[in-house]
């Protein structure tokens, strides 16, 4: 079982195969262009979540977690909500924010049709800020 907020709003997921209730919360809110800041500790369910959501929106290719290529990309089968791509960032092991600047992600978000999620955004918080009004925050407990 896990506590979500999405947004400050609290949702029970009580397993790993029930992450379809936070993903239709997430896509009621969601537009193109959006970050999505996935916080939470080590095997709090970030990269499950993101496997649901691609799950949902048609992606059949296996989403694994970018912990030693940092990025990975996918395209929609269909758009959903305008959106064409998502982007799947772990900052895990990013010690210096400017080792992020090589992954060139404000080129890749320009288009405005991606979406970006990203796990531990802690560590790249100063990048994440200049996005401040196209962040949506899902923070994830024990
Ligand atoms: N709602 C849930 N209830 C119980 N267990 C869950 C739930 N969701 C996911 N898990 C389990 O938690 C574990 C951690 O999953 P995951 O790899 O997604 O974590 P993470 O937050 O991405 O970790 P990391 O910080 O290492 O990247 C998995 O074994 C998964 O099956
Ligand atoms: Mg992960």
């Amino acid at each position: 079982m896990r506590t979500v907020f999405v947004q400050g709003k609290k949702i029970i997921v009580q397993d790993e195969k029930s992450w379809g209730v936070v993903v239709k919360e997430v896509k009621k809110i969601l537009l193109p262009g959006m970050i999505l800041t996935l916080q939470g500790p080590l095997g709090a369910g970030k990269t499950t979540f993101v496997q649901a959501f691609a799950k949902d929106v048609g992606i059949e290719k296996n989403i694994v977690s970018p912990t030693f290529s940092l990025m990975r990309s996918y395209i929609l089968p269909k758009r959903v909500k305008g959106i064409k791509r998502i982007i799947h960032v772990d900052a895990y092991r990013i010690e210096n924010e400017k080792d992020m600047l090589a992954l060139d992600l404000s080129e890749e978000l320009a288009d405005n049709m991606s979406i970006l999620f990203i796990e531990w955004p802690e560590n790249i918080s100063r990048w994440v800020s200049q996005y401040a009004g196209l962040v949506l925050c899902i923070e994830i407990m024990l």
